[in-house]
């Protein structure tokens, strides 16, 4: 079958999709948007995590045609999603915002394949305010578990801009890390909420 869906502010269709087929694997493997991690594929670790229309979800239990006419951010769509959140905040036009290619909103699927971490003064714009205090707090080891942690965590800064730690502990008890420990991811989300509070 296809299946039609929005990933990052665009249109795409994935063809040839098998029933039992899930969103985590049209993301990476037709889409080839390798950004949500496959780590357990039960609904455990969280490493998959998207939103989708709006809600966060793991994309491993999440069957392909469910996402037929809705709308996926992954984290190589997170920049570009906070980018349009704080203009349509903010009362300005998103599509003046850097790294916004042809006035066009969303993240073309070129855009997110050619993605690769750099320095901040080099992109400035290139990273969401919770990616870079995700940087800025040493809270990613090997990485695995950052596209999903950074999702769920943008939508509970979003949900709630200045939460209690209780609130981050809520938000990201589905995701799992076997590297850092949880204090600097707790870190980062903190640092992340104060930046956001203070318009940084
Ligand atoms: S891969 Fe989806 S929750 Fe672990
Ligand atoms: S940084 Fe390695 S699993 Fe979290």
């Amino acid at each position: 079958m296809r299946v039609n869906l929005t990933v990052n502010g665009r249109p795409q269709e994935a063809d040839d999709v098998w029933e039992g087929e899930s969103l985590l694997y049209v993301l990476r493997e037709r889409l080839g948007l390798p950004g949500s991690k496959n780590a357990c594929e039960q609904g455990e670790c969280g490493s998959c995590t998207v939103r989708l229309d709006g809600v966060p979800v793991c994309a491993c239990l999440v069957a392909a045609g469910q996402a037929e006419g809705r709308e996926v951010v992954t984290v190589e769509g997170l920049a570009e999603y906070a980018r349009q959140r704080s203009h349509a905040t903010d009362g300005t036009d998103a599509t003046d915002a850097p790294g916004t290619s042809l006035g066009e909103p969303g993240t073309s699927l070129d855009e997110a394949r050619r993605w690769e971490a750099r320095p901040a003064a080099e992109a400035p714009d290139a990273l969401s305010p919770v990616q870079q205090a995700f940087i800025d707090a040493g809270a990613v080891q090997c990485g695995f578990c950052t596209p999903g942690l950074l999702v769920a965590a943008d939508e509970m800064l979003e949900r709630t801009p200045d939460p209690t730690d209780a609130d981050i502990r809520e938000a990201l008890s589905g995701n799992l890390c076997r590297c850092t420990g949880y204090e600097k991811i707790m870190d980062a989300v903190r640092l992340a909420a104060a930046r956001q509070s203070e318009g940084v």
